[in-house]
């Protein structure tokens, strides 16, 4: 039936388990196999093209597991490769960045949004051109943050090094009047504390992950396909060493992680 089918996501490595935190809090009874291409990560840095391939072989692997739904857990991925995937496969393809554009918009109060994400992200433009379909008088500040991903990878969360490059990367807010910060990228939601110390109470600071996991919601509805309140199974691939993903990933979930396989 295909309402028990599990939900595929992937993303380049442990990040995209913010947002299956919240998958699982928005539709808690879901299966859900998630795929974490460690051994290639990141992605943040890489061409188009190779995050094009990368992305259309994790996406082979989860349909192969007989997935319902796939969600592109990775904003970079999304970014680069969301088109792509949407035309080549025969199932729904669910991204991260038009929900986090569609949240951008909807709480900002004066349409002064700063993009944080990968460089990869921030180039490709895909934020701002979803945030301008929807508010096309927005002001969009983008700020590519390199240095994150790898900090919140070594577990710096509150290290004085990680407090020296939030202030460093969003030194160009002073003075713009943003309302918004919108947090593009995986990583950044375990910076949220550290960048509301430094911008102050003022600023909304939103992710995309609740309204990713939102839109998983609907879709299912409409398609009637969500899974009745039996208990969920969680299943975890990898690329790299799964000891590690095991270790690191709870603090990106919010729960233990158990029998995490790697990809054959
Ligand atoms: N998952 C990536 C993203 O959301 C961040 C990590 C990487 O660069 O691979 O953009």
């Amino acid at each position: 039936m295909t309402k028990n089918r599990p939900i595929g996501m992937f993303d380049s490595g442990l990040g995209g388990l913010t947002v299956m935190q919240q998958l699982v809090k928005t539709l808690p009874h879901e299966n859900i196999v998630y795929y974490g291409d460690t051994a290639r990560l990141p992605y943040g840095g890489k061409s188009r093209e190779t995050i094009i391939r990368y992305s259309i072989e994790n996406a082979i692997f989860l349909i192969e597991k007989n997935i319902k739904v796939l969600v592109v857990a990775c904003n970079t991925a999304t970014s680069q490769a969301l088109d792509k995937m949407q035309q080549i496969f025969g199932l729904p393809v669910i991204g991260v960045i038009d929900p986090g554009a569609e949240h951008a918009v909807e709480t900002s109060s004066h349409g002064r949004i700063a993009v944080l994400g990968t460089r990869g992200t921030i180039q490709s433009e895909a934020y701002q051109k979803a945030i301008l379909q929807r508010s096309p008088n927005a002001f969009i500040l983008p700020i590519a943050c390199p240095l994150f991903v790898p900090l919140v990878e070594e577990g710096c969360i509150d290290h004085p090094a990680t407090r020296m490059l939030v202030r460093e990367y969003l030194m160009p807010l002073k003075d713009q009047n943003i309302d918004t910060i919108l947090l593009g990228c995986t990583h950044y939601p375990l910076l949220k504390n550290l960048i509301r110390e430094e911008v102050g109470e003022h600023i909304s600071i939103i992710d995309s992950a609740t309204s990713c996991a939102e839109k998983v919601a609907v879709l299912l509805d409409e398609m009637n396909i969500r899974k009745a309140s039996t208990p969920p199974l969680y299943q975890y691939y990898v690329s790299d060493d799964p000891h590690k993903f095991q270790i690191l990933g709870s603090s990106f979930l919010g729960m233990s992680i158990k029998g995490v396989e790697t990809k054959q």
